[in-house]
């Protein structure tokens, strides 16, 4: 399965949203996350994210990243088309650590 990881927080872009062909972005205030049990693993959205934030659970330490995706998957409404990034979206690509600082 493909996730989102910490560059999509406070960032937001939404170019993956578009491409997935079973829907499986979930919108939340401040990220997306991917639903890790929808997701056909087909990769199509990992070029499209500006940010690089979305990644295969196949590299190192994926696991805690699945699990943070699940949870909101289930949680968040569904998202199928861009709109606007988050304001101030420039300055936050590639801050480290938005996990702890703006999401909890
Ligand atoms: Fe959707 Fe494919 Fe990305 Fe999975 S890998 S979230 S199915 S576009
Ligand atoms: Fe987030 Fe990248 Fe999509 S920043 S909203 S995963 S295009």
């Amino acid at each position: 399965t493909y996730i989102v990881t910490d560059n999509c927080i406070m960032c937001k872009y939404t170019d993956c949203v578009e491409v997935c062909p079973v829907d499986c972005f979930y919108e939340g205030e401040n990220t997306l996350v991917i639903h890790p049990d929808e997701c056909i693993d087909c990769g199509v959205c990992e070029p499209e994210c500006p940010a690089d934030a979305i990644r295969p659970d196949t590299e190192p330490d994926m696991e805690p990243w699945v699990e943070m995706n699940r949870k909101y998957a289930e949680q968040w409404p569904v998202i199928t088309r861009k709109k606007e990034p988050m304001p101030g979206y420039e300055s936050m690509d590639g801050v480290t650590g938005k996990l702890e600082k703006y999401f909890s």
